[in-house]
């Protein structure tokens, strides 16, 4: 018997892109979210909808948004959501016809300040607003808890507060939340111990995704761990490109290529076509000028 397949989100076009601090042309970041639709994702983070003083990079998201073929690609197979914090990004994004936006909060105060200028409390009731609005016209919502490990600023983060969260952003409306190791300093420990104590809390698994940062290495072991503890849907950035300038420090996603390599060599379903991805991941490494962050996608790209 075959085990559980996952759902793989791309968060590359999106958390890839958002902490590089050269300006990337539009018709790259359309062109790599056109190959990566190609590989057979099933959910691709397409831009943000933000203050674009606080994130440059992602200043084009209009551009994005209504590009002809962007606006050809969703459907049933494919989902195409958007980062959206507040009632005004939600408007834009509704204003170009997306019908998938992610609202994100942090389970701590320092971060939640830094990142989205509010308290907890604040960023919860926001949430709660933006997910309501969404769903009234028919536009489905993904929640993000940041920091679920530890936050910048404050240390280490009491899981009760994540599990607050959770609950909240559930509770809200939203279909599904995705776990953010937004420093990436869990190891699978961590990770059993937090999802354990979400799922002893009533938190179906089911509605569950993880989202790790890759900086100590433990991205993929991490992965690993919560698939083990339950969870099917993981984020991950092609060429583990990813960060966010207001968690200093912090290293990309885990890449989706490595995640994709384990998962298969598994026998675990992903429905992604691993040789293209690692040639989209060789390509946009080339086009921003760093080194491919997958390690599997290198070694398969020379082989
Ligand atoms: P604010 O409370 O109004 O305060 O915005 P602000 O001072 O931060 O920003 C004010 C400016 O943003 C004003 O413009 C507003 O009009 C404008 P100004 O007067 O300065 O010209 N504004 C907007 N502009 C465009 N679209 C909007 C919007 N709303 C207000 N929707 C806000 C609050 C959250 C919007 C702001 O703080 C912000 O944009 N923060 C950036 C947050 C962000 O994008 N962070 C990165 C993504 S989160 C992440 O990476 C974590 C994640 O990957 C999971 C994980 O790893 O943990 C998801
Ligand atoms: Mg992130």
């Amino acid at each position: 018997k075959s085990l559980p397949a996952v759902r793989i989100v791309e968060v590359g076009p999106r958390d890839g892109l958002q902490n590089i601090r050269d300006s990337i042309p539009t018709s790259m970041k359309l062109e790599l979210i056109k190959r990566l639709e190609e590989t057979g994702l099933g959910t691709i983070e397409l831009t943000s909808v933000v203050s674009p003083r606080r994130i440059p990079q992602l200043a084009d998201c209009r551009d994005v948004l209504g590009d002809e073929g962007i606006r050809r690609m969703g459907g049933k197979d494919l989902r195409l959501p958007v980062l959206v914090p507040t009632a005004k990004g939600l408007d834009v994004a509704i204003e170009y016809g997306v019908k998938e936006v992610a609202v994100f909060i942090s389970a701590t105060e320092g971060f939640s300040k830094a990142n989205i200028n509010c308290s907890v409390e604040q960023g919860i009731e926001r949430a709660r607003d933006v997910v309501s609005l969404a769903l009234k016209s028919n536009t489905v919502v993904r929640g993000y808890v940041s920091c679920i490990f530890a936050d910048p600023y404050d240390g280490p983060t009491q899981p009760a507060s994540v599990l607050r969260c959770v609950k909240e952003l559930l509770d809200a409306g939203c279909y599904e939340v995705s776990l953010g190791d937004t420093l990436g300093v869990g190891s699978p420990s961590n990770v059993r111990s937090l999802i354990t104590f979400l799922l002893d809390n009533d938190i179906p698994g089911e509605k569950l995704a993880g989202h790790f940062h890759d900086t100590y290495g433990q991205a993929v072991a991490n992965v690993w761990e919560a698939y083990k503890c339950g969870l099917r849907v993981f984020d991950s950035s092609v060429a583990g490109l990813g960060g966010c300038p207001f968690a200093p420090g912090a290293k990309g996603n885990v890449a989706t290529e490595d995640l994709v390599y384990m998962f298969h060599n598994a026998g675990i379903s992903t429905g992604v076509d691993l040789p293209k991805l690692v040639e989209i991941g060789v390509w946009i490494s080339d086009q921003l000028k760093r080194p491919n962050g997958s390690r599997a996608g290198a070694a398969l790209a020379i082989k």
